[in-house]
């Protein structure tokens, strides 16, 4: 069929901590899920991450680049572009990534860089929304919703146009702990690789500034 890629569209995930959403990501690949998407390299920001010892363990390459190795954002962001070069990836998923992007590695990867993050954007996100944050917003405020989102990237923090959200319902009895385990239980860990299988099918359709994911291959203009 026109369109379809052709069985190696490489991943290369960038984390900074415990790597679950890698870990779902990795699941995926094993059970097939993830269509034509290799997982193809992971970058950690920190050394000694539970992510890095994941990405080990799945056999996949993985280095660390860290921000403070580098005296500014322009010299950080050339040193990912370097080590992602090896690679060439198709994608860069941003999963549970902490450190700032900056506009060279932006532009060089333009539509092609997806983010987790765990609420409902633009709710609960920004500069300081991570970790337990956005969930302690959350009940703070007294929603009865929250979720999470999977997005493109652009020069904002947590912003860009919105792939896929999912719902998770907030109970009398959470506690940031436990919004955070079942956000990610019910909707991180399923909507990430979701987001990659579509882009990797070609099933992503910019229209307008937005982006939809769509049941049949998305034709180039
Ligand atoms: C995830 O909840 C992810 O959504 C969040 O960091 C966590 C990483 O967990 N990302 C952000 O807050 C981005 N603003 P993980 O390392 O176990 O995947």
């Amino acid at each position: 069929m026109p369109g379809v890629r052709s069985g190696n569209f490489k991943v290369a995930v960038l984390v900074s901590g415990g790597g679950t959403n890698l870990a779902a990501l990795i699941k995926s690949q094993q059970e097939q899920q993830l269509g034509p998407a290799r997982l193809c390299a992971v970058i950690a920001s920190r050394p000694q991450t539970l992510a890095l010892d994941r990405a080990k363990a799945a056999g996949l390459p993985a280095a660390v680049v860290s921000r403070k190795s580098y005296p500014s954002q322009a010299a950080y962001d050339a040193a990912l572009l370097q080590t992602l070069a090896v690679y060439q990836p198709d994608l860069v998923v941003l999963a549970g990534f902490l450190t700032r992007l900056g506009p060279d590695f932006i532009h060089h990867y333009d539509r092609r860089i997806i983010n987790i993050h765990p609420s409902l954007l633009p709710s609960f996100g920004g500069s300081g929304f991570y970790g337990l944050r956005p969930h302690q917003g959350v009940l703070d405020y007294g929603c009865k919703i929250t979720g999470a989102t999977v997005h493109f990237v652009d020069a904002a923090y947590d912003h860009g146009p919105i792939l896929l959200q999912k719902p998770v319902a907030v109970q009398p009895e959470d506690t940031p702990e436990l919004l955070q385990a079942r956000v990610m239980r019910e909707a991180e860990w399923i909507i990430l690789p979701a987001c990659v299988r579509a882009i990797a099918e070609n099933r992503v359709l910019w229209k307008d500034g937005r982006v939809y994911i769509t049941k049949q291959q998305v034709q180039p203009d």
